[in-house]
C-alpha cells in the first residue's frame, strides 16, 4: 500500500485563556472534525491524512494548518474555508492563496501578527 500523498495538520493546541494566544480557543477542534469529513466525502481517504496536532508555533496566525509535503501553510482559518481548501489545495492541487501565511510572517518575530511588547 502506498503512503499518504498529503499530510495536513490542524493545531488543536490550547492554552491557559492568559497565555499566548492558542489555535484551540479559535474552533479548531471543529476545523480538524470538519476536514477529517471533508477529505473523506472527497474520496481522499487513504491518500490524504488530516490530523490534529500540537502547537505548530504560528499561533498568532491561528487557527493554523499546513498541509505537507508542500510546506503550505495556512492562517487564520475558519469552517467556511474548509471546502476550498479540500476542493482547491487537495483534489486540485492548487492551494488556496488567500489562506496562506505570508513567508514573511512564518518565524517571524517582527511579524504584524505578533503582540506587541
Ligand atoms: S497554538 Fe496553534 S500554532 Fe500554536
Amino acid at each position: 500500500m502506498p503512503g499518504f500523498e498529503r499530510h495536513m495538520f490542524i493545531c488543536t493546541n490550547q492554552r491557559d485563556i492568559d497565555a499566548r494566544t492558542s489555535c484551540g480557543h479559535k474552533n479548531s477542534r471543529a476545523l480538524k472534525d470538519a476536514f477529517k469529513d471533508a477529505v473523506k466525502a472527497a474520496g481522499l481517504k487513504g491518500r490524504v491524512r488530516a490530523q490534529e496536532s500540537g502547537c505548530l508555533d504560528q499561533c498568532e496566525h491561528g487557527p493554523t494548518v499546513v498541509v505537507y509535503p508542500e510546506g503550505v501553510w495556512y492562517g487564520f482559518v475558519q469552517l467556511s474555508d474548509v471546502q476550498q481548501i479540500v476542493d482547491e489545495h487537495l483534489v486540485g492541487g492548487k492551494p488556496v492563496e488567500r489562506l496562506r501565511i505570508a513567508d514573511s510572517c512564518l518565524n517571524n518575530s517582527q511579524c504584524p501578527h505578533q503582540p506587541k511588547r
